[in-house]
């Protein structure tokens, strides 16, 4: 062999083993800032029920910015999806458009989406723009995983593994349809041994509570940095542990995880800074988003749901018991309740309707619930009334189904039935949380305030067609 080929070979073999043994030692150091999400709940925009309100996927957009950018990395940690039912799906595609157009490289699968069956989180799989990632969710007809475990992204030299994992359900809370959850400890315990000789850094994607958090990093060396969770309050400063560096988030898109690296040597991670920061409402919201949110009206509007159709309302009930009441509508109490009709009318719970149909979100299921009468129950508002019927904050959102009243009322007989007295917590059905300045019933009321006739009500109102002979008092 000619004397320059042996001495490129060796220098060749000598590169190799240099480049195997001390893999990327002489990269530059490099900075990176996390930034996550973890219990959107279907946020895609703040509903915008009281002013002051935080949180959105529109405003983390302006937040963190669109795309993908090197010198960040964004995922989302699980709970993305408000619920199960057909209409959330159809949200969380958009959801999904969301992270997309925001430069997502990983979604990490929470238990709100394992609520779903496994055929409908293969179709969610197939839709995602960004990959959905879980290890230990298993699909139960093949025993194998319905998710990628990990995906590896670039950062300059680095290597960076994503990986997913979700903590197993409490025993009341129902897993979807043909899925398992095997224990994270297990999975990972497979998975990464061999992922460090493929990654320089690995980030855990835990859907899980504090204690988990702090436990998967006390068993696993490997983790570089874990980002959760499944937590009751977004946490106070970033946590070390064992190996790892611990931060999680939370709350409904009201609070970013934020978390500042430099990476040096393979598994050399230095804090930079880690907290988390409140969406707040002072953040402009961004249109790409804003317009996905509303493509994600007009298609629901279009299409049919199952809480359109009132066969699927009535299996909710309990079978053999025939509703008390059915809802008579506001317009039938105000006739004989002129003084509570007119407080009523002059409050915006009376025009309640208006301020859906001005957002182009009376078709929204997310919506109509508390802007409404009975959404959701056999006799209460349905999609196809449009405006017709049954919209507003009505009598009967507070007082209950009213049917009875109104023709025992007509009748002019015995009262056999009387609604039942209501206090601050019938309010707080629909003033909590984010939907509601804090609710106080001293400042709340008062603006609202009504109650018997001062004149007693002529018991068939005259302005009402009379349906059979009219009945007057003490005739
Ligand atoms: C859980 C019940 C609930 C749901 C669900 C809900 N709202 Fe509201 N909404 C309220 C309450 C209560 C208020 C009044 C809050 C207050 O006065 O502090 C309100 C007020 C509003 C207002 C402000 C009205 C004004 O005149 O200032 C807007 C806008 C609004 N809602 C839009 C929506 C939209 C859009 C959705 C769906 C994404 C929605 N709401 C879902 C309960 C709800
Ligand atoms: C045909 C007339 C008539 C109609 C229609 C009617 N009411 Fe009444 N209602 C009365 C009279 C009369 C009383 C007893 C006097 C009073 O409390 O003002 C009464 C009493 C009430 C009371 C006091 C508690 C009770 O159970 O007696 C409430 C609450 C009430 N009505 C709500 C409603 C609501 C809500 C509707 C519509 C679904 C409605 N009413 C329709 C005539 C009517
Ligand atoms: C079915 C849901 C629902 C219930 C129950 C409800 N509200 Fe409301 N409330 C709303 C909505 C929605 C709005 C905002 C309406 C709008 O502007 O579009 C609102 C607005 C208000 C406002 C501010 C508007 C104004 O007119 O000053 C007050 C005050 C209020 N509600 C008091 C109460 C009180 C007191 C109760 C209980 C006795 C109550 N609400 C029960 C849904 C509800
Ligand atoms: C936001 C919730 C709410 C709405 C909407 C509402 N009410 Fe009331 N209503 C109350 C509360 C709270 C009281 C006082 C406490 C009670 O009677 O249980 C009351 C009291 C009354 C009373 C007197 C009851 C009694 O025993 O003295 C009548 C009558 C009444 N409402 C009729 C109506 C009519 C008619 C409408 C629609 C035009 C209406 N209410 C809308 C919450 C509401």
């Amino acid at each position: 062999m000619k004397r320059w080929l042996i001495a490129a070979l060796t220098l060749a073999v000598i590169a190799i083993a240099t480049w195997r043994f001390f893999p990327r030692t002489a990269a530059a150091a490099r900075d990176l800032t996390v930034l996550f999400t973890c219990d959107v709940r279907g946020r895609l925009v703040p509903c915008g029920c009281f002013t002051g309100q935080l949180g959105g996927l529109t405003r983390v957009a302006t937040l963190i910015g669109k795309g993908p950018q090197p010198g960040t990395l964004k995922v989302d940690i699980g709970d993305a999806i408000e619920g199960t039912d057909d209409f959330h799906q159809i949200e969380y595609r958009y959801i999904q458009q969301a992270f997309a157009a925001m430069g997502y490289e990983a979604l990490n699968v929470g238990h709100a989406e394992a609520r779903l069956s496994a055929a409908e989180l293969r179709k969610l799989k197939t839709s995602s723009p960004v990959p959905m990632l879980s290890a230990n969710l298993i699909d139960q007809s093949t025993g194998a995983p319905v998710f990628d475990s990990h995906r590896i992204v670039r950062r300059g030299p680095w290597r960076i593994a994503l990986v997913g994992v979700l903590e197993p359900l409490g025993t009341d809370e129902s897993l979807g349809e043909g899925l398992i959850v095997e224990k994270m400890e297990v999975v990972l315990g497979k998975l990464l041994p061999s992922l460090k000789s493929h990654a320089d850094f690995i980030v855990l994607l835990a859907f899980a509570d504090d204690a988990g958090l702090r436990n998967l990093a006390k068993q696993f060396y490997e983790l570089d940095i874990i980002l959760g969770g499944k937590v009751k309050q977004p946490s106070q400063d970033l946590v070390r542990e064992n190996r790892s560096l611990i931060l999680a988030t939370t709350n409904q898109s009201r609070a970013l995880g934020t978390l500042g690296v430099t990476l040096a040597a393979p598994s050399r991670v230095t804090p930079v800074r880690g907290e988390v920061v409140l969406v707040s409402d002072q953040i402009s919201q961004d249109d790409e988003i804003a317009a996905l949110a509303a493509t994600y009206r007009d298609e629901i509007r279009r299409t049919a749901l199952a809480i359109d159709d009132p066969a699927t309302l009535q299996q909710d009930m309990v079978p053999g018991v025939k509703a008390r009441a059915a809802y008579a509508g506001s317009a039938s109490c105000v006739a004989c309740h002129p003084s509570a009709g007119k407080v009523w009318q002059d409050s915006s719970h009376g025009h309640a309707w208006q301020t859906l149909v001005a957002r182009k979100a009376d078709a929204d299921p997310n919506c109509i619930g508390c802007h409404s009468v009975g959404f959701g129950t056999p006799s209460g508002y349905r999609r196809e009334f449009g405006a017709a019927k049954l919209t507003n904050v009505g009598c009967e959102s507070c007082h209950g189904p009213g049917s009875q009243h109104v023709a025992e009322r007509q009748a002019g007989g015995a009262m056999t039935t009387h609604f039942r007295p209501i206090g601050a917590g019938d309010c707080q059905k629909c003033h909590h949380g984010e939907f509601s300045r804090p609710f106080d019933w001293d400042s709340f009321w008062p603006a609202v305030r009504h109650g018997k006739e001062n004149a007693a009500p002529a018991i068939r109102p005259a302005t009402q067609a009379p349906a059979a002979a009219p009945v007057r008092p003490g005739a």
